[in-house]
């Protein structure tokens, strides 16, 4: 079978981690800052904080803008329900608006028109890795928090890397994404302010200089573990090779789907650069998608729908009573898409397995 994913880990991670079980010191030891630091710089981030998964990061990315019981928080229907899910966290409202059809991502205009006096924030998501045009969203002088939990590597058409234009982006590194720590989390943000609030809550609201039993807010226990810091620190060092290897593949998928009737991910425009985390493609109209998926399973490939519309989730439905037709484009696009199988060291071989069973897939040309 080949499988969607397969993170790349060697030498460098197994010797960190034993670094780190001799050294007797298991979280908030020195591998934390180090992390922190070396991820900042990497990226150009002026702040970074390492948390327990991309949805904690993104969840106090929205407490540090002051989200708020009853705020509306504009974001897109079409990502992991982890985006949306952070806004209910503090009990605001996920507000959804449409995606731009090429992009995929949160369409500004639509964002736009979903603005109300009760908007509080938006949470563009950059999907796929493609950078949300964050630029448009800033003319409306309203906190922004960014989901860039699969987004490292993008850079917007200015030249500015994903994640360092101020506003709290959360990245994320479970075994999929494009660096891993298994589980684990990167918000990173322009405010000194925002960073000392963040550090405190993910420690259960403890100031840095508080003893172990005054707390002077209100907190939750989003550590990073040592452990998974080594294991990032390493996977930083090889993150120009990870990022390299995706993009290698992904040019081998569009050479050999070229002439396959499904969509694939759009070209880069503008000067904006996609950091490659998935290949997502989709299947034309009228081609049953889920059938798409177990006829490849029987020839050995690995594929999943990705990603189902976040409103139409029974949980959303029932919550806000959405109902298919509100957001079109979202939902052509999320009946139509499969991911397949992407990592760095996938071979031409594997591509072309996968691309020839698509092509046999029910019934493809
Ligand atoms: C777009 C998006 N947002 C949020 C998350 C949540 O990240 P995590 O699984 O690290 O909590 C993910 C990752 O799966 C994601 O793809």
């Amino acid at each position: 079978m080949i499988p969607l994913a397969r993170p790349v880990l060697g030498d460098a991670e197994e010797l960190a981690v034993l670094e780190v079980l001799r050294s007797g010191q298991l979280s908030l030891g020195p591998r934390l800052e180090a992390f922190e630091r070396a991820f900042a710089e990497r990226i150009g981030a002026r702040h970074a904080s390492a948390v327990s998964s991309g949805t904690a990061a993104l969840h106090l990315g929205l407490r540090a803008v002051g989200v708020e019981d009853g705020d509306e928080v504009i974001t897109s229907p079409l990502s992991f329900v982890a985006s949306a899910n952070v806004i209910l966290y503090e009990r605001a409202r996920p507000v959804f608006a449409d995606i731009d059809p090429v992009t995929l991502n949160l369409d500004p205009d639509a964002a736009a028109a979903a603005i109300t006096g009760r908007t509080k924030a938006f949470l563009p998501v950059h999907i796929f890795g493609y950078p949300a045009d964050v630029p448009a969203l800033e003319r409306h002088g309203l906190p922004i928090v960014e989901d860039a939990c699969e987004a490292l590597g993008a850079v917007h058409a200015d030249g500015t890397p994903v994640g360092t234009r101020g506003h709290p982006a959360a990245f994320g590194f479970y075994a999929n994404k494009q660096m891993t720590t298994g589980e684990g989390g990167m918000l990173t943000m322009g405010s000194a302010e925002h960073k000392q609030r963040v550090d405190s809550e993910r420690n259960q609201g403890r100031a840095p200089d508080m003893g172990w039993l005054d707390h002077d807010r209100l907190g939750f226990n989003y550590r990073l573990t040592d452990v998974q810091c080594a294991i990032g620190l390493a996977q930083l060092e090889r993150l120009e090779d990870l990022l390299a290897g995706r993009a290698r593949v992904a040019a081998l998928y569009r050479e050999a789907l070229a002439r396959v009737d499904v969509g694939v991910p759009c070209d880069d425009t503008d000067g904006e650069r996609r950091g490659w985390f998935v290949f997502v493609v989709q299947v034309p109209h009228g081609v049953d998608r889920d059938e798409v998926v177990r006829d490849l399973r029987s020839r050995g490939i690995e594929s999943k729908p990705y990603l189902p519309a976040i409103h139409l989730m029974s949980f959303y439905r029932e919550r806000y009573g959405h109902r298919p037709g509100e957001f079109p484009v979202c939902e052509d696009v999320a009946a139509r898409s499969l991911a397949v199988p992407f990592f760095p060291e996938m071979t031409e071989g594997e591509v072309s397995r996968v691309a020839e069973a698509l092509v046999q897939a029910s019934g493809l040309t």
